[in-house]
């Protein structure tokens, strides 16, 4: 599927690597201007990615996008709202109002780095659980209070936020991930409601287990679905990547309020 983001400009957070980095290249590929996001400029080098933020938007400057296209690098815990604040004037300063907003930064990472241990719904400190909290749930919405109002005033505007399949499901260990995902998830209905009128949609993604960098290199991985026919097997980043950029395009300018589960057939039910 091809999209036209031609004139857009986007703000994706997160995305010095992973599923984010890969959804600005689409979005670089498809004629928008894009800012990348990450908490500091070493964020992209922890999996071998890129050798920092700013080298990976000189990278897509170069040869990441149609001509024309601009891409900067801002930098910025999205959980602390000074922060988010000036990243959001720096995206708009340099590229203009942002109409497309992936929230694609987070993870189950707690107070010290790397994830909380112990990490079930009765041990799991206090300061681990705010911390995981803070990085998705209240770092989206911080994004989304920042950027919204904004899109609301001009009429024009795609939201795509990232919940977990951990946020549909009973789920142990990650149980605050998953708690900060299903409040990611009912955010976005939430604000989807309130944004009807003013003409922006707001939608999520719940992907699968993915093969990022970061998944590939923090645990044991089965090699019989890493690949193949069969569907019961680990999502690729570019299948939750064309998910990404389909929802940002007007080819789903009547869906709003939505979470789209992109894994493959492994949870079903309704709703
Ligand atoms: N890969 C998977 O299997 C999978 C499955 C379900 C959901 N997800 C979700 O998809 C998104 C991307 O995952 P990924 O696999 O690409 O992970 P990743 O770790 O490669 O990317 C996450 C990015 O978010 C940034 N980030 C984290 N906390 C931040 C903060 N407080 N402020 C600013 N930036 C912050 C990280 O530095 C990193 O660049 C995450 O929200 C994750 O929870 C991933």
């Amino acid at each position: 599927m091809s999209h036209d983001f031609k004139g857009a400009v986007a703000l994706v957070t997160g995305s010095g690597r992973g599923l984010g980095r890969m959804i600005a290249q689409g979005l670089l590929e498809s004629g928008a201007h894009v800012a990348l996001h990450d908490i500091n400029e070493n964020a992209p080098a922890q999996y071998g990615e890129s050798a920092s933020l700013t080298a990976l938007a000189d990278e897509f400057s170069k040869t990441g996008g149609q001509s024309g296209v601009k891409c900067i690098a801002v930098t910025g815990d999205i959980s602390r709202e000074a922060d988010v604040v000036a990243m959001v004037a720096r995206t708009e300063a340099g590229l203009g109002p942002i109409s497309i907003l992936i929230n694609c930064a987070g993870g189950d990472i707690g107070a010290a780095g790397g994830k909380p241990k112990p990490n079930g719904a009765l041990d799991i400190s206090l300061e681990d659980a705010t911390a995981v909290m803070n990085r998705n749930f209240f770092g989206t919405m911080l994004m989304c209070r920042a950027v919204v109002p904004g899109m609301a005033a001009r009429k024009k505007g795609a939201v795509i936020n990232f919940g977990s399949l951990n946020g549909h499901v009973g789920v142990s260990p990650e149980v605050v991930y998953g708690c900060a995902k299903a409040a990611i998830i009912h955010y976005t209905r939430c604000l989807a409601l309130e944004m009807r009128e003013h003409g922006v949609r707001v939608n999520a993604i719940s992907p699968g287990p993915t093969t990022t960098a970061r998944f590939l290199a923090t645990r044991q991985t089965d090699p019989d679905k890493m690949g193949g026919a069969s569907l019961d097997r680990y999502a690729t980043p570019a299948e939750i990547t064309s998910t990404a950029l389909f929802l940002a395009s007007d080819q789903s300018g009547f869906i709003s309020g939505q979470v789209l589960r992109v894994d493959g057939g492994m949870t079903l039910f309704a709703a």
